[in-house]
């Protein structure tokens, strides 16, 4: 078990990508504290853990820093340590730079950037405490390329890979790794846009698949995403620090 022991902190695990990670991180040993503002988390949690009680629930948006604050706090009571945390949640929309609003921008920007650094403020002194630690970012493929109307959402996720350098740089005399990774087209409720899912439209279906716009010729699943998160999370990233991993089936390397 790669995760043997581990006390791990997921946000957004209450679906997607968020889930698998923990379903993942519980299978590998470790103990989550599985943070969702949905309430579903906790069946989800059920569903992973059984009686086991290696994922717990904590139900709260992580927008609001006292709340993110007594969590981390209680988790680093109950565990006395502080070992993973894996950045997930996020939201996004579409709207150009005619369509959208500040507000939006500022939301966006809030939960898929501001709070991870709030979330990473909280937990790396745990770490530092230790001198172990590995901190894991969700960004996207967004970051680095882009068909547009995704502003707010591309600009979150390219500073996750910018703050992600800094990080590991600040962290590595405290003995903490911190990575990034960035998923391309997966196949999770945030690939369904206005009820229609993503990666079964007639356009996806042509380029993305049949012409092999992404080479493997399909829509990647949430648990391709969460093996990734182990190994960044486990011993055996011992050597890589500061960069973000594509997980996309080779759609950035086409043009
Ligand atoms: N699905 C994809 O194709 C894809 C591609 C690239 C990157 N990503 C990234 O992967 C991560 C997971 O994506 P997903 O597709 O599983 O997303 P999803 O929308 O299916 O799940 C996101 C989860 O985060 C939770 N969440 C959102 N805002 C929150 C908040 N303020 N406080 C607490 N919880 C909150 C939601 O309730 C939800 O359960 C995200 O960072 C996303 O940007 C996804």
């Amino acid at each position: 078990m790669r995760l043997n022991d581990r006390a791990a902190l997921v946000t957004g695990a209450a679906q997607g990508i968020g889930a698998a990670i923990v379903a993942e991180f519980v299978r590998e040993g470790a103990c989550v504290a599985a943070i969702d503002r949905k309430n579903d988390i906790e069946q989800i949690c059920r569903n992973i853990s059984g009686n086991s009680g290696k994922a717990i629930p904590y139900v709260f948006d992580i927008t609001d820093h006292e709340a993110y604050a007594r969590c981390v706090e209680e988790v680093a009571k109950q565990h006395g340590k502080i070992d993973v945390l894996v950045n997930n949640a996020a939201i996004s929309f579409y709207g150009d730079i005619f369509e959208d609003s500040v507000e939006q921008w500022r939301e966006t920007h809030q939960v898929n950037l501001e709070a991870i650094y709030w979330g990473c403020k909280l937990a790396a002194p745990y770490m530092a405490k230790r001198h172990w630690g590995r901190i894991v970012s969700i960004s996207s493929t967004q970051a680095i390329a882009t068909e547009g109307r995704v502003g707010a959402y591309a600009a979150a996720k390219g500073g996750i890979i910018s703050f992600t350098k800094s990080l590991a740089v600040e962290l590595a005399p405290h003995g903490i790794l911190a990575n990034a990774i960035a998923p391309g087209c997966i196949h999770t409720p945030m690939s369904i846009i206005d009820g229609v899912d993503e990666t079964q439209t007639e356009l996806f279906k042509e380029w993305y698949v049949k012409r092999r716009k992404i080479p493997l010729a399909r829509p990647g699943e949430p648990w391709e995403v969460a093996r990734v998160a182990v190994f960044l999370a486990s011993e055996d990233c011992s050597y890589i620090t500061g960069q973000t991993i594509v997980v996309d089936g080779g759609l950035t390397s086409t043009f």
